[in-house]
């Protein structure tokens, strides 16, 4: 396991979101985590990515207890987030927003980051501010992808995209999962997410309800519709 939650207890003030949560992500492997709004999912990534502070339970990166640590030595250390505010840079070219994340030794260099998203390289001399959602959540992923992280965290990637955008972005996700990139997903698009993933886990008030493959959760009828509000997917 690359990437794995024992008991992690995060808290919001006075608010308390995750509740011992335990879940793990293997080398290579792509695993969505799903549930309804408000379920705890951001704050998961949140805690993985040094953005918040869990109080209790560790979080094993590479079996090296990381809870509590600051953002940007998790970063350093290779774990990369997608957030789902995307984060682009709106003045800034597409070109100006991928050298930022640059990183020398990654093996993800320019080249092969733009060989891998076509459309970007069409649009290095583009702003941010002028490129579809698509794009620029294509430019979220590549940033992040620039930095070279053997663990990436996506936080609804397809949210806001029209379907066909959303194919375009899964293919490019598969793409990744081809070249062995570990990988935990956020979604509220279940068919997505139950398209790419190895496993699934669902929470529910910042616990794990279900854990399994996407067809075991395919046929768990009632955690589907009492916890995704889907009847089949
Ligand atoms: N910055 C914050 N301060 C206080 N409460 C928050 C904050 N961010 C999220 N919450 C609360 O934490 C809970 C989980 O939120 P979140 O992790 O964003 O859920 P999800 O991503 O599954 O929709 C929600 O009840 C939300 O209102
Ligand atoms: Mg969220």
């Amino acid at each position: 396991m690359i990437l794995r939650l024992e008991k992690v207890n995060t808290f919001y003030g006075l608010g308390h979101i995750l509740h011992d949560l335990s879940l793990g992500v293997g080398e290579g492997e792509v695993v969505a985590l799903l549930g309804r709004n408000g379920a705890g999912k951001t704050t998961t990534l949140r805690t993985v990515a040094g953005l918040a502070a869990p109080r209790s339970g560790r979080v094993l990166y590479k079996e090296r207890d990381i809870a509590g640590m600051e953002a940007h030595r998790v970063s350093r250390l290779g774990i990369a987030l997608v957030p789902e505010t995307r984060e682009i840079f709106s003045y800034l070219t597409v070109k100006e927003n991928l050298q930022i994340a640059e990183r020398r030794g990654s093996r993800w260099p320019m080249e092969k980051v733009l060989e891998t998203f076509a459309t970007l390289k069409e649009r290095l001399a583009h702003k941010g501010r002028e490129l579809s959602g698509g794009e620029q959540e294509m430019l979220a992923i590549a940033r992040a992808l620039m930095t070279g992280p053997d663990l990436l965290l996506l936080d609804e990637p397809s949210q806001g995209l029209a379907p066909l955008v959303v194919n375009t972005v899964m293919e490019t996700m598969r793409e990744l999962k081809r070249e062995r990139v570990s990988m935990l997903l956020v979604e509220q698009n279940a068919e997505m997410a139950l398209a790419l993933a190895d496993r699934v886990y669902v929470i529910d008030h910042g616990s794990a309800v279900f854990e399994g493959t996407p067809d075991a959760l395919r046929s768990a009828e009632g955690i589907m519709s009492a916890y995704l509000g889907v009847g089949t997917v």
